[in-house]
């Protein structure tokens, strides 16, 4: 990789979004920089989804400027590169797994991005096989419980070997056992990552800095270091630490 430190991976500017006739995004704008674990928080509805689908493409923007990767990206073809390197794990792990069984969903990335088939395999085995979820290959995606299908999801996100996570709401309805394996996961990971939760243990454990979306708007939400005994990170998102 050729980026500098701190190069900027992600940047949106004065971008906003409409679904359905109805403002969702407003002005915003946000950069992402190698290193970076933003942590975007917010009530239901805020947009942080539809902020994510701005950056990947799957939602139009109807006015800014997405930039990624150091191009600006306006047509799905440019936005299919965003989508390899800024990989998506989707809110809801059933809209993302669509083949049969494990194995070639994980290879469905790989393979997309132009390996042969034999190689995507191989590519799908090994990133199994780093998550310990290799007795999972043959399985039927859409057996599998909640927690291995979002564990299955990520294994095919990151079988692409992304710069970028984009991570939406991750740890939802998981059980405490596939939270626990996901954050050890994701805490080892040396990607930059928009993390996308209310779950606030996982963002003292991930998040670099954070922001908040509030009516369709971005604005700032402050990490502060609580020097303990050990030290540890607190996204404080209300009002009063605006
Ligand atoms: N498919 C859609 N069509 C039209 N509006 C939508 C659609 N999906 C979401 N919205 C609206 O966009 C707004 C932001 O939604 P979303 O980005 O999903 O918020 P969040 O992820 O913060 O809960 C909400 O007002 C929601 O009703
Ligand atoms: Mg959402």
């Amino acid at each position: 990789m050729s980026a500098t430190e701190g190069a900027a991976f992600i940047e949106l500017e004065n971008v906003y979004v409409e679904r359905a006739g109805v403002r969702v995004l407003d002005n915003v704008s946000l950069t992402l920089r190698a290193g970076d674990r933003l942590a975007v928080v917010g009530a239901n509805g805020a947009g942080k989804t539809t902020l994510l689908r701005t950056i990947t493409g799957l939602q139009k923007a109807t006015s800014g400027t997405v930039r990624a990767f150091g191009r600006v990206r306006r047509t799905q073809e440019d936005f299919r590169e965003v989508r390899i390197r800024a990989a998506y794990l989707f809110q809801d792990a059933d809209d993302q797994l669509f083949c049969p069984t494990v194995l070639e969903d994980v290879a469905f990335g790989p393979l997309n991005m132009g390996l042969n088939e034999q190689a995507a395999l191989e590519k799908a085995n090994a990133t199994l096989a780093f998550l310990g979820m290799e007795h999972l290959g043959e399985r039927i995606t859409r057996r599998l419980s909640g927690g291995e299908k979002r564990l299955v999801c990520l294994a095919g996100v990151l079988a692409m070997e992304p710069d970028v996570l984009l991570l939406d709401e991750p740890t939802n309805s998981l059980d405490a056992k596939h939270v626990e394996k996901l954050m050890t996961v994701l805490s080892s990971l040396d990607k930059s990552m928009i993390i996308v939760s209310h779950d606030r243990p996982i963002l003292d454990r991930l998040a670099t800095r954070a922001v908040r979306m509030k009516d369709c708007r971005l604005e700032p939400a402050v990490l502060h270091r609580h020097p303990h005994v050990h030290e540890h990170l607190h996204v404080h998102v209300g009002e009063d630490h605006a």
